[in-house]
């Protein structure tokens, strides 16, 4: 028996992958069915502190190397976030992120009481979404002071909950980002969010394929960014990372961790395998360990830095 439990800011993870931000954590029963399916924990949806539209379709569109998203982070609002996590906890005794957003500073103040509240497990800031910079602005997390105010906002707004921060790939420096947000108390942090934003054509409609025009790019194509970051990260202060971008499969999942990831962020995987992605995920994480001798999977994080 492989043990794959792994402890991330003191919570307990029966296996270390989680579903990521965005991707099918609308609902409680979706996100509860996340679990059932073989993942560890679930991360909701960005929660907004207030109702907010999200772009018009279409807004995602895939190739084997690359997904692209524009989906404009929409939300319901607070109430309806509230319900759908107790519906998540009266199906599912898994560990739940919750992700918060905001439009300007306040804003992350505000959702961050909010949440609290809703007593989730670990908070996950998103500071770092590349599709509604017409809207927002280029994402706080390519700003070292910014990244590190609003990790100070959240932090005391939410008591004893750990805070993970979820950074960009578009930051010239990543690492730093990453320095500043634990130095300004956050736990843990999260790499990373979709890069770009990039632009795909319909060459025969001669117009772009997305009507935002421009999306954030996922999937296999942003694994060695999100794997380097993640080394980076770990090298720089061996802290709780959940590494994110391009998990298809369980050696994914495993070099993922071996880079310095705790748990293990997947997303537009279950584009590319559907929802049982999940347990495929960690039984192939549990077959490679058999076959190599490894009895404890949460001895492969930062392997490779020994
Ligand atoms: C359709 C879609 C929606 C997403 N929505 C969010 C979101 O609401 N909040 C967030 O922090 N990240 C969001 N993300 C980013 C993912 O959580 C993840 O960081 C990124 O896609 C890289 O991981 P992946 O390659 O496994 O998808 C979204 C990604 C996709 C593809």
């Amino acid at each position: 028996m492989i043990d794959l439990s792994v402890e991330f800011c003191g919570v307990k993870f029966q296996n270390p992958i989680v579903l990521a931000s965005g991707v099918l954590g609308v609902t409680g029963d979706s996100l509860a069915g996340v679990v059932r399916n073989g993942a560890g924990g679930a991360t909701t949806k960005s929660l907004w502190p207030y109702q907010h539209e999200g772009h018009k379709n279409p807004t995602m569109f895939g190739t084997e190397e690359y997904f692209m998203n524009a989906v404009g982070i929409p939300d319901a609002g607070p109430e309806k976030a509230r319900e759908e996590i107790l519906r998540y906890r009266e199906k599912c005794g898994a560990p739940l992120i919750a992700n918060i957003v905001g439009g300007k500073m306040e804003d992350y103040a505000e959702i961050a009481a909010m949440a609290a509240e809703m007593k989730p497990d670990v908070i996950e800031v998103n500071i770092s979404c590349p599709n509604v910079e017409d809207e927002l602005g280029k994402p706080m997390a390519c700003s070292v002071s910014k990244s590190a105010e609003v990790t100070r906002l959240v932090k005391e707004k939410v008591g004893d909950i750990p805070v993970t921060v979820k950074l960009s790939p578009n930051a010239p420096d990543i690492r730093a980002i990453a320095e500043s947000v634990l130095d300004a108390g956050a736990d843990a942090v999260t790499a990373i969010n979709t890069l770009g934003p990039g632009l795909a054509i319909d060459i025969d409609a001669g117009a772009p394929i997305l009507s935002n025009r421009v999306g954030g790019i996922s999937g296999p194509a942003l694994k060695p960014l999100a794997v380097k970051a993640v080394y980076d990260i770990y090298a720089a202060r061996k802290c709780p990372i959940i590494g994110t971008g391009g998990v298809i499969t369980g050696r994914d999942a495993i070099e993922m961790m071996m880079a310095g990831a705790t748990l293990v962020g997947v997303g537009t995987a279950v584009y590319y395998r559907g929802q049982e992605v999940f347990g495929e995920i960690v039984r192939e994480m549990n077959e490679w360990c058999v076959e190599n001798g490894v009895s404890k999977i949460s001895s492969l994080i930062g392997k490779i830095h020994a």
